[in-house]
């Protein structure tokens, strides 16, 4: 199949999760994407987390599908001349290494932008540039924290919480893709390069915009009216942790449904959607709601709000949060199941749609991974399996016009 991004390559110089889930994305849509790992040991994702003893984690074969993957230490000399040849032929170098290292290894922006002024070289960093924290190595939860999304997330009587969503990580990785094509894109235009960099921080708190929006409203107001704490709770000056509220104009909240005492996720979310009000009414089998004062608007409904909900749930008590939902959805009333992930990895609908999708691996046998979540009309991304470490060093080097005695050599000095 001809892909879009055929004819890109892209040299992986990523590990752990936010870098990975970047260059596969890429990879996904036809770029060559050559995954440099330290010979030996490679991703540390390899080994982290392992179901299957001597077999690569599925940490590492769901954030690296599509890829090739060749072992090369780029701290000896030997290294360092086939890296070189790599950058002077690739279009792009994603690294999200800890501050300084690629420097350290003597590939400084300036000496990548000497060896190929068309490269584009993209990182993923916990800060930005020049921020007080640059120096600091960052994962996911670190990242949440300083972008504040753990002190906006939970419950006001518990303490600030992270999320299990990547907003960190594969969220950074998202960011930086957008990047890199948005350069590559550039580079058509001007025929040079540059650098592109996410901070984790900054990602996470792009996403976490509507809370800057809450701050400014609460600086002016004093309160915010769409939060659990309105009207009968009191604010502070920082943005309130809400529990499961809506969080834009829409008062919502996660219902129990039949099942909820020993079933961990028998819930939906329920929305209030300001004109939705009468269908929502006729739903629950409320008529006398939809004129009633203290009902009929959004700002009426505000201070019983948990009593609308109450009743929500004991019109839920004989219905499983499926059965709900095909009530609710003929009122067009937005809501969903909450899912657990056993029931999304037997989802019929993901399936069909390569959201899931089951991919052969040379050791492990088949895996579930997380296909693409961009569809296009013209493109389904065939996912493989992920390389194992070192699986295409020869062809690569190769490739650069190593023979065969060269790469005997090259593997016995432990330079791949
Ligand atoms: N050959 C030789 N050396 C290699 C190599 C290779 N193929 N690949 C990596 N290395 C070296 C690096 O050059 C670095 O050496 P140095 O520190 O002596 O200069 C060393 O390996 C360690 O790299 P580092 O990235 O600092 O690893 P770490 O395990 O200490 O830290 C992170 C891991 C994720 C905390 C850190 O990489 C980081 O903060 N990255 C930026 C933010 C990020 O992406 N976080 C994780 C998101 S999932």
């Amino acid at each position: 199949m001809n892909l879009p991004l055929n004819g890109i390559k892209i040299i992986d110089f990523t590990h752990v999760q936010a870098g990975p889930a970047c260059t596969q994305l890429l990879a996904w849509f036809g770029a060559d994407v050559i995954k440099v790992e330290r010979p030996g040991s490679g991703d540390v994702t390899r080994t982290q987390l392992r179901d299957i003893p001597d077999v690569d984690a599925l940490y590492f074969t769901m954030l690296n599908s599509n890829k090739r993957s060749l072992t090369l230490d780029t701290k000896k000399p030997e290294g360092k001349k086939i890296l070189e040849q790599l950058i002077r032929e690739s279009d792009v170098l994603v690294e999200n290494f800890g501050p300084g290292a690629l420097d350290r290894m003597g590939f400084s922006w300036e000496r990548i932008n000497e060896l190929n002024p068309k490269m584009i070289v993209a990182s993923v960093k916990g800060f930005s540039d020049g921020h007080h924290y640059e120096d600091l190595k960052v994962y996911e939860n670190v990242a949440q924290c300083a972008g504040g999304a753990a002190s906006t997330t939970g419950f006001w009587d518990g303490p600030p919480t992270v999320s299990a969503a990547a907003l960190g990580d594969s969220n950074t990785g998202m960011h930086l893709a957008i990047g890199i094509l948005t350069a590559l894109i550039g580079r058509d235009k001007t025929g040079k390069g540059q650098k592109v960099a996410v901070s984790m921080q900054d990602a996470v708190l792009n996403l976490c915009r509507v809370k800057l929006r809450d701050q400014q409203r609460l600086d002016r107001l004093g309160f915010l009216e769409e939060y659990p704490q309105y009207p009968h709770g009191s604010f502070s000056d920082v943005v309130p942790r809400g529990g499961n509220a809506g969080g834009g104009g829409q008062p919502g909240w996660v219902l129990k449904c039949k099942g909820w005492e020993t079933d961990p996720n028998a819930y939906i979310y329920f929305t209030i959607q300001g004109h939705a009000w009468e269908p929502i009414c006729k739903a629950l089998g409320k008529p006398e709601w939809i004129d009633d004062p203290n009902y009929s608007t959004a700002k009426a409904r505000q201070p019983h709000i948990f009593d609308i909900f109450k009743t929500i749930e004991d019109w839920l008590a004989d219905k499983t949060k499926y059965e709900a939902v095909d009530i609710l959805r003929k009122f067009d009333i937005p809501c969903s199941p909450v899912l657990s992930m056993k029931e999304i990895a037997a989802d019929p609908s993901l399936r069909a749609s390569g959201s899931i999708t089951e991919v052969p691996h040379k050791e492990r046998g088949t895996y579930l991974t997380v296909g693409s979540p961009i569809k296009f009309s013209d493109l389904k991304p065939a996912i493989t399996g992920s390389p194992l470490l070192g699986e295409h060093s020869d062809e690569v080097l190769a490739g650069l016009g190593y023979g065969p005695d060269d790469i005997k050599r090259l593997r016995e000095s432990q330079v791949i």
